[in-house]
């Protein structure tokens, strides 16, 4: 059914099968290292040591990512498990599996009502806290999957760190642990983190971000600087808008795209701390806009910070604009996790290059 298990991965496993479980079951550490993969092979251990009449639950960020992360390889390993997205319903030798999003409003009522065996959930650090806690009142037996996030995480605060308290048992996994990785590809991906990221997502610790973010780049930012580049290489010029309050900047970003989206080029930015009306900041965001016109011949479209009253003052930019017969399209930010927009992954769309989101 799987390849060798590594000693880690043993180690789980035979805890599943001896049950020696705790009341909340956490597989913690660095991408790749093979937690979903051995946590899958012990769900299927696990339904299968309950009676014919007891019901499950698997629960992702969203059905997608759960089929995506999961239901797929399940279904790989184990020939008996069959799963339907659009019914929101699995089966393993006969049991019943309910599959829920944490996103979606409706899942939390829905499990409100139920009585399940035991729970798998995936990626436990994008559920949200209340609804990790309602989980844990309707069973006792939770196995879940993460990566480390912040310390300041509800999942490490309110439940990791108080692990003896709570009878929660952890099993550590890192990068080096997964055999079934060739040593190059785990060195290649080693370089790809830096950081906190690298701290993360390979160390498998739990770190604070501590404000800096693409730290390479701002510990060596004079080689990220160049002094020209073929605009003709540029495939597409969209501009940003982040609307400063009391405490934060306004802040406009012009950047370009090369072609086949290969390199990311900062062309322009204007930061203010004091933009003391919407005028104001509206006379200088057509400045700043103008102006990439007039280097670059065109701007596609723009980004705009859409929270609390953003998306009025977005308005009013844009009439201003067409008052001054610059007529300027502006969409509203979307605002994904934030750990996704650091790292330009956006898990329900693309940007086409109309600059509308799909
Ligand atoms: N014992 C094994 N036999 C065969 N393939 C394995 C084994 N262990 C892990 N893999 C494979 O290694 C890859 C990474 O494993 P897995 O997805 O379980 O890692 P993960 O720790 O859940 O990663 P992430 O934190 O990124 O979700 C997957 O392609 C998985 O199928
Ligand atoms: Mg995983």
């Amino acid at each position: 059914m799987f390849e060798k298990l590594n000693p880690k991965q043993n180690d789980f496993l035979f805890d599943v099968i001896n049950e020696n479980m705790a009341r909340i079951n956490i597989l913690q550490g660095s991408v790749r290292s093979g937690k979903t993969y051995i946590s899958l092979i012990s769900w299927i251990v696990l339904v299968s040591q309950f009676p014919k009449n007891s019901s499950f639950l698997m629960v992702g960020k969203t059905i997608t990512s759960l089929k995506r992360n999961c239901l797929s390889l399940l279904s790989d390993l184990c020939k008996s498990f069959t799963f339907s997205t659009s019914k929101k319903e699995a089966s393993l030798f006969g049991r019943i599996i309910y599959l829920e999003g944490v996103n979606d409003s409706r899942a939390e009522q829905k499990i409100r009502g139920m009585t399940l065996q035991a729970a798998y959930c995936d990626e436990l650090t994008l559920f949200t806290e209340d609804f990790f806690s309602m989980l844990l009142s309707r069973l006792s037996m939770p196995i879940g999957t993460t990566n480390p996030d912040s310390p300041a995480h509800w999942l490490m605060k309110k439940y990791i760190s108080r692990k003896d308290d709570l009878n929660l048992k952890i099993w550590d996994f890192y990068l080096d642990d997964n055999e079934t990785i060739p040593t190059e590809i785990i060195e290649d991906m080693k370089k790809e983190y830096t950081g906190v990221f690298y701290d993360r997502f390979i160390l498998g610790k739990w770190v604070q971000a501590e404000g800096l973010i693409y730290s390479k780049f701002a510990n060596d930012t004079s080689a990220y600087i160049i002094d020209s580049f073929p605009i003709h290489d540029l495939q597409n010029i969209h501009v940003g808008l982040d609307y400063g309050t009391s405490k934060s900047k306004t802040a406009f970003i012009a950047i370009g795209f090369t072609k086949g989206y290969k390199d990311l080029i900062v062309l322009n930015e204007f930061t203010s701390k004091g933009v003391s009306s919407p005028e104001k900041m509206y006379e200088k965001f057509l400045e700043f806009y103008r102006e990439i016109q007039r280097e670059y011949g065109y701007v596609l479209t723009c980004y705009a910070d859409c929270g609390g009253l953003g998306q009025v003052i977005t308005r009013g930019l844009q009439s201003y604009c067409l008052q001054n017969k610059t007529p300027v399209k502006v969409y509203d930010c979307r605002k994904f996790r934030i750990i996704k927009r650091i790292n330009m992954d956006w898990e329900f769309g693309t940007i086409y290059s109309n600059g509308e989101y799909i």
